[in-house]
């Protein structure tokens, strides 16, 4: 298992534990469905809430899957893993001869495991090649593939828009400038390097890294994390059964916009313009809010835990 772990120091460790699993409450039995298994921190804590209760969980990173399937394996048969983006829930479900779900929880982004393998390449504390897929084994495009391929333009709307990072043409246009010299990105080190040097000097206030924003901005572009988020959660919503429970954790403002905006429109607030005569955005009843606020990590899971800082749980349930 220490060589599944990618060489990392501490395990990750499940944001929200306790909030999620009240919200979720597995001890209802059932079956769960945990989109994005990762280490199987949460699904772990479902089954120990009951003996009724069962978990599918999906995971785009096999090495994510073989991890947690080595972990739940003395749970036996209440436990199972699919590889599959958590898109295609519906027929994963199908796949897996389940027709609905007491619970469907997603906890989006990256897993430790991801980010502190210094081969694949999310973080700019080690140099390694610019990869950042969450599925490492496919044959979709890198980081390195990204930058090589994109206009400057291109690249600079995607780290304004996925990093709200205001340097984004500065850093766009050395990006250009390095790679017009015959020298593209290759490494983690090498861009955050360059990001540091475009945007000059940190200004007091800013206690992140210079190249956080270009960083989360290129993960979320490559792996396409916000593509169909909305629709995911909407069919999420319409595989549960009455009475089941949705729970989403996020980690910044543009996903927990995206499920905040899904999940009010699901409980039937409509958000058409003031004047339109008729809904056109698709609201209907389906759900009751649970989270009027979202829910956020105490002291001392922040103490604990500096990584959930920025996680924003809400969950729904389906009405009957
Ligand atoms: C934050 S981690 C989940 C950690 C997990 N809850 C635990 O307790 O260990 C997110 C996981 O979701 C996976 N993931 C992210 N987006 C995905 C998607 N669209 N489809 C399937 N898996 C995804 C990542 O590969 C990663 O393993």
């Amino acid at each position: 298992m220490a060589a599944l772990m990618g060489g990392m120091g501490a395990p990750h460790r499940p944001v929200l534990l306790r909030e999620t699993i009240e919200l979720l409450e597995p001890v209802r039995g059932g079956l769960f469905v945990d989109c994005t298994l990762g280490l199987g921190g949460h699904s772990e804590a479902i089954l120990e809430a009951s003996a009724e209760a069962r978990v599918l969980g999906i995971d785009r990173d096999r090495e994510a899957l073989r991890f947690a399937s080595q972990r739940l394996a003395p749970y036996g048969e209440r436990f199972r893993a699919a590889h599959a983006n958590f898109r295609d829930i519906a027929p994963v479900m199908r796949e897996a001869g389940e027709e609905s779900a007491s619970g469907i929880l997603v906890d989006l982004g990256v897993s430790s495991l991801q980010f502190d393998a210094p081969e694949r390449g999310f973080s700019f504390r080690h140099d390694a090649p610019l990869d950042m897929r969450m599925d490492a084994e496919s044959d979709e495009e890198t980081a390195a593939e990204m930058l090589a391929r994109l206009s400057e333009e291109e690249i600079a709307r995607l780290i304004f828009e996925y990093g709200e990072e205001r340097r984004s043409r500065r850093i766009a246009r050395w990006i250009v400038e390095r790679r017009e010299r015959g020298e593209p990105i290759r490494t983690t080190r090498e861009l955050a390097e360059l990001v540091a040097r475009a945007v000059g000097p940190q200004r007091r206030t800013e206690h992140i890294h210079p190249a956080t924003r270009t960083f989360q901005a290129l993960r979320i572009a490559v792996n396409g994390e916000l593509e169909g988020l909305g629709q995911f959660v909407e069919t999420a919503v319409d595989l549960l059964e009455p009475g089941g429970r949705f729970a989403a954790i996020s980690f910044h403002s543009l996903e927990d916009r995206i499920i905040k905006r899904t999940l009010r429109r699901l409980s039937g607030q409509c958000e058409c313009p003031p004047r339109s005569p008729v809904c056109s955005c698709g609201a209907r009843r389906a759900i009751e809010i649970l989270t009027r606020r979202p829910v956020v990590p105490g002291l001392v899971e922040l103490e604990e835990n500096p990584r959930a800082r920025s996680a924003k749980l809400r969950a729904a349930r389906k009405l009957d």
